[in-house]
């Protein structure tokens, strides 16, 4: 836009210090408490170690998720490079008040979690991914997120949706999730349905889910998994 001025001006020309643009563009962060440690015994006897990703970790696992977006099997590739950019997003300061966490089987990448804080009430689910098939990684991993969100955050509702017959049949129909109309209510993931959580539904029955469907617990993770978990270890490739 340009237009003549109604003033004469002793500049004419000011400049900006980008840091005086970043507020402009970043708005402040939330201050959310840290998700604590926790494990859950799998089918296969190992614990699954689930913890915060932490920022300076992102630039490790970038080449790891990129390589998602060549798995053409059951959603990965989808999913994957909406990961990458949300990993992005947050490197970047470009995503309001997400949080990520990982989980690891003796140190080894074996699943992702991520949501975001829309406002006071509304936490949305972005996405859980699991990089090691058939122990229902996945499944703990999208638990243990809502539980933090609900549980140490006081979430009033959670939106998911799905983009997988694996998601949806997990958590969907898993948690017997409903849904808000559509086209009315859409999700930010490509305007899709959205599907919610309240937090009188958590508390009556989604909280019993690990428990009652999957068949195992989510507990503050002792000092001698934390210790196996100490170093993490990303898988060269996906194998899922
Ligand atoms: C959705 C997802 C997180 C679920 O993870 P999970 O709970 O660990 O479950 P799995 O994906 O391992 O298994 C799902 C089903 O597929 C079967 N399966 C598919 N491929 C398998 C493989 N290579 N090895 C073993 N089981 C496999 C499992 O046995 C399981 O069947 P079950 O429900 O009868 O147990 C995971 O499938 C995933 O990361 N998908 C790609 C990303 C995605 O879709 N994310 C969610 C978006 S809504």
């Amino acid at each position: 836009m340009w237009k003549e001025i109604p003033e004469k001006v002793s500049q004419e020309k000011i400049t900006f210090d980008v840091r005086e643009i970043e507020p402009m563009l970043a708005g402040p962060s939330l201050k959310l408490e840290p998700y604590e440690p926790e494990m859950a015994k799998l089918k296969d006897g190992n614990y699954l170690y689930i913890r915060p990703l932490k920022k300076e970790e992102v630039p490790q696992l970038l080449p790891f998720i990129k390589k998602l977006l060549d798995v053409d099997h059951d959603f990965y590739d989808i999913v994957g490079v909406r990961v990458y950019g949300e990993l992005l997003g947050w490197y970047r300061d470009r995503l309001k008040d997400p949080y990520f966490m990982i989980g690891t089987i003796n140190g080894k990448l074996a699943g992702f979690a991520n949501a975001r804080v829309m406002n006071n009430g509304i936490h949305i689910s972005l996405h859980s991914m699991a990089y090691v098939r058939g122990l229902k990684v996945g499944a703990i991993m999208y638990y243990a997120k809502a539980k933090y969100a609900f549980e140490k955050l006081g979430a009033k509702e959670w939106w998911s949706t799905f983009e997988s017959y694996n998601g949806w049949k997990r958590w969907g129909l898993g948690m017997a999730q409903p849904s808000y109309p559509w086209p009315d209510v859409q999700h930010e993931l490509g305007g899709a349905k959205v599907y919610y959580i309240t937090r009188e539904y958590w508390d009556l029955s989604v909280k019993q889910y690990l428990l009652d469907y999957i068949k195992t617990d989510l507990v503050p993770a002792t000092p001698e998994v934390a210790e196996a978990n100490k170093e993490l270890i990303i898988p060269e490739s996906p194998l899922v």
